[in-house]
């Protein structure tokens, strides 16, 4: 074994060398933005197609000067709302860069957002939804809002991330956000658990729009499945896309933002904003 070292060391130098740069390629290369869309029927509720931009787990990663590459992605598609589904904000990295996005943002869409777990982590709840209050972001939190996009009328609901909740109390606020919300209008659950599917399928919203599973952090090549994801553990279930509940509701589970927060590189999953095309 040492003879063939010794004999080939150029040769394992050089693959060695291949390697690693297709390592430092593909995590520059999966650090990329995208933005992936997916269209679902607006159940007879929609009387016009609306888009709405879902942003998740951004963990106040930087994106640019101003987040401007983030801006520049959801300005392009001219969203009729932004849907911030938790962890916007890290209870690790500073504040700026979440309120630079939420600055340039927040003045030229609807915004509605409601907290992940490490917005609450960072213990900093309660000033962090002053914050979007001022910015004009509506701040779900066991409640809805109603908004009327190209003559429809929307029912926006959201509940808090359940990590300090017992589970009846975190379905206090479900009730909460069904209650004021109408049937008859197209609803939407924010929330920022994917994995909370048994809770969901007791409910009727028309659809949930979920973030926490970062994809898996490393994606199964052509398959809409991950590695791990918190609170899902290995091989999670629900990390990337569209999922049908058994109750008859859509969820949408966004693959986030997070980058150099991570202490490990993404794979195969390319940070990402959802536009969800309601038709
Ligand atoms: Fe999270």
């Amino acid at each position: 074994m040492i003879d063939f070292f010794k004999n080939n060391k150029k040769r394992i130098m050089k693959v060695m060398a291949v390697i690693i740069i297709i390592m430092i390629a593909s995590t520059i290369w999966y650090e990329v933005p995208v933005t992936e869309h997916i269209s679902i029927s607006g159940e007879g509720k929609v009387s016009s197609p609306m888009r709405l931009a879902l942003v998740t787990d951004l963990h106040s990663c930087y994106y640019g000067k101003k987040q401007s590459k983030l801006v520049k992605m959801i300005d392009k598609e001219k969203p009729d709302a932004i849907l911030l589904s938790g962890d916007i904000f890290d209870d690790r990295l500073p504040q700026t860069n979440a309120r630079v996005f939420i600055e340039e943002v927040s003045g030229k869409y609807p915004c509605f957002y409601v907290t992940g777990n490490h917005d609450l982590w960072s213990k900093k709840e309660v000033e962090i939804k002053e914050y979007l209050t001022s910015k004009g972001v509506m701040v779900l939190e066991g409640n809805a809002h109603a908004i009327n996009i190209g003559g429809s009328d929307i029912d926006i609901c959201g509940v808090d991330d359940p990590t300090y909740m017992t589970q009846e109390e975190w379905e206090s606020q479900l009730d909460g956000a069904k209650d004021s919300s109408n049937p008859d209008n197209y609803r939407i659950l924010l929330s920022h658990r994917p994995e909370k599917v048994d809770t969901y399928e007791k409910y009727d919203f028309d659809l949930i729009v979920c973030g926490h599973a970062h994809g898996g952090q490393w994606k199964i090549p052509f398959t809409q499945r991950g590695v791990a994801a918190p609170n899902q553990g290995l091989l999670p279930a629900y990390v990337d896309g569209l999922y049908e509940l058994k109750n008859g509701s859509e969820m949408i589970v966004s693959r986030g933002l997070a980058r150099e927060r991570m202490p490990y590189p993404r794979f195969f999953n390319h940070p990402e904003i959802v536009m969800i095309d309601i038709k």
